[in-house]
């Protein structure tokens, strides 16, 4: 099975933005856990970060005939992009919305998501295990992990 890990805006500043909220983990380490995982799962994935909008689309699309699933954490464009909506249900790969935060318990912007419809779940709250329990709930739907793939 193959994951297509994206990360929107400001993500590359975790670990100095808001540690508060968001935790003291690099962009960098959060990957590597996150590889990390995939890995005992048999799971191939590949990561992408952005800040701008048209990039994280090109970027979706591009994996539309290599990734069989996606797990996104879309920043504040899950709480403005139609833009992202439209991608995502176009691309029809399997896709989880996830959050490092617990957006439902903050300012209520962000309980606004824009893409929660196409996707098939949204994880929020749980730090880094958001994006580990995104990719094991994509397991679980594909039925079971394919061989590592490249
Ligand atoms: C976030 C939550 C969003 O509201 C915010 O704009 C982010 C990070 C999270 O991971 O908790 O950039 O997606």
């Amino acid at each position: 099975m193959r994951i297509l890990v994206v990360h929107g805006p400001n993500l590359n500043l975790l670990g100095e933005r808001e540690p508060a909220v968001y935790g003291t983990l690099t962009l960098a380490q959060l990957d590597a856990y996150i590889a990390a995982h995939a890995r005992t799962r048999g799971v191939a994935v590949r990561f992408y970060q952005s800040n701008h909008e048209g990039r994280l689309l090109d970027r979706l699309q591009a994996a539309r005939r290599w990734a069989d699933g996606v797990v996104i954490n879309p920043g504040a464009y899950g709480h403005t992009s139609y833009a992202l909506r439209d991608c995502i249900a176009g691309i029809r790969v399997p896709t989880v919305e996830v959050h490092l935060s617990d957006v439902e318990q903050r300012e209520a912007f962000r309980r606004v998501s824009t893409i929660a419809d196409v996707c098939i779940a949204k994880i929020g709250g749980r730090g880094k295990d958001s994006y580990t329990d995104a990719i094991d709930l994509l397991i679980e739907r594909a039925g079971a992990a394919a061989a590592p793939a490249g």
